[in-house]
């Protein structure tokens, strides 16, 4: 671990799912860490609440959005690095809204790292990226077995999708973190700027506020343990890895700890071929959980959903020292728990708790 400054940490989105738990382990080791976030995610302020209560002034706080390119200036002015989760995050979003979705994730991303280029050339820039840069994988051929969808080629199957894959953006979003990727790791190389970007499949944890448009896991558990019923767009049999998000701050810490080492490289990150499950797995597994099949009504596929995707992280395990990741049926429960303690942050949905866990 580096020793610790007296310089805060900058975590764009620090109020969201993956952001507010990074900002508590950075705390946790004495950081400062400064949030810049728009609270554009319903119910996030909760988790700045969180954050304050359990760090009190370690923790500064810039409601702003990231389009506003003087705060951001000064937020990245004087810190040691920066993490930028901030983002227009659901797929959905960015085809009904291509220009928000480019000028939040590419137009601002660029103006951050010119900012870090000009004002803070030291600190590293750590970027949250996605699988969708990989696109649906059309060279793969696919079958559909009792455990969802898989390639057919079993060496693909047991190790995952490795960096080697080309890149191939499909929809708006899956181009402008794509764009955003690529220029964080041009800047590395053309200007010498400390940066990494994890590549990421699906995360998972406390703080998720899942909803229908991003955050799957965490959105089933909440409708789930609400009563209410799950859309399935498309037959339920897309399969995902999927990691918990303790795991994925093991990830970006390690990734800000080496960034000498890796500067320039991109990972990718997810919970791989160990923890690689169905959208109908999941239900399974929430039906054990509550002691009841959660109630499902399928629609048709949406756009750029893949029908596989499954992270080879092998690389990042060996650049950054990595433990494997927790066991995903663990995982759910854990989150599932973690729900039930936190009813009151799932946007005012009640769970009767009583009702609807049997075997928590
Ligand atoms: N959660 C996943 O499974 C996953 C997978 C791949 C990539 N990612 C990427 O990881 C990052 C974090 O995702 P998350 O799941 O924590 O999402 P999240 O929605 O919980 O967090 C994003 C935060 O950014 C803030 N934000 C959005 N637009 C903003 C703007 N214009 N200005 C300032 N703040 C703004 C939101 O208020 C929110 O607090 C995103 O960049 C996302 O694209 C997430």
């Amino acid at each position: 671990m580096k020793a610790v400054s007296e310089k805060p940490v900058l975590v764009t989105g620090g109020a969201g799912f993956i952001g507010s738990n990074l900002a508590d382990r950075l705390a946790s080791q004495g950081r400062k860490v400064r949030i810049f976030d728009a609270l554009s995610r319903a119910g996030v302020e909760q988790n700045l609440e969180w954050l304050t209560q359990r760090h009190g002034d370690l923790i500064e706080i810039e409601i702003a959005d990231l389009r506003d390119e003087q705060r951001l200036r000064s937020a990245i002015r004087g810190s040691d690095g920066i993490f930028h989760f901030a983002a227009q995050v659901a797929v959905t979003t960015s085809m009904t809204d291509p220009v928000l979705d480019f000028e939040v994730n590419v137009a601002s991303t660029f103006r951050l790292l010119e900012a870090v280029r000009e004002l803070t050339p030291q600190a590293p820039v750590i970027f949250a990226s996605t699988n969708k840069v990989y696109g649906d994988l059309e060279d793969v051929t696919f079958q559909t077995t009792d455990r969802g969808c898989r390639p057919a080629s079993a060496e693909l199957a047991r190790n995952g999708v490795s960096e080697s894959q080309p890149l191939d953006f499909h929809t708006p979003y899956g181009c402008s973190k794509g764009a955003a990727d690529q220029y964080v790791l041009d800047y590395a190389r053309s200007y010498g700027v400390k940066a990494a970007v994890l590549r990421m499949s699906c995360i998972y944890g406390q703080r998720q506020l899942g909803t229908e448009d991003q955050g799957w896991v965490a959105h089933f558990l909440i409708r789930a343990l609400n009563g209410e019923t799950i859309t399935l767009f498309g037959d339920g049999e897309q399969v995902r890895d999927v990691c918990d998000v303790a795991d994925t701050c093991d990830a970006y810490l390690a990734v800000f700890d080496n960034i000498d080492a890796i500067s320039g490289r991109a990972f990718n990150w997810g919970g791989g071929p160990d923890n690689a499950i169905s959208l109908l797995s999941l239900l399974e597994e929430i039906g054990t959980i509550t002691g009841h099949m959660p109630k499902i009504e399928f629609a048709a596929s949406r756009p750029g959903d893949q029908r596989w995707f499954v992270a080879d992280t092998s690389a990042a395990d060996r650049a950054l020292g990595l433990a494997p990741r927790k066991p995903w049926q663990q995982g759910v429960r854990d989150l599932a728990h973690w729900l039930m303690e936190n009813r009151n942050l799932t946007q005012g949905e009640r769970v009767d708790a009583a009702r609807q866990v049997a075997t928590l």
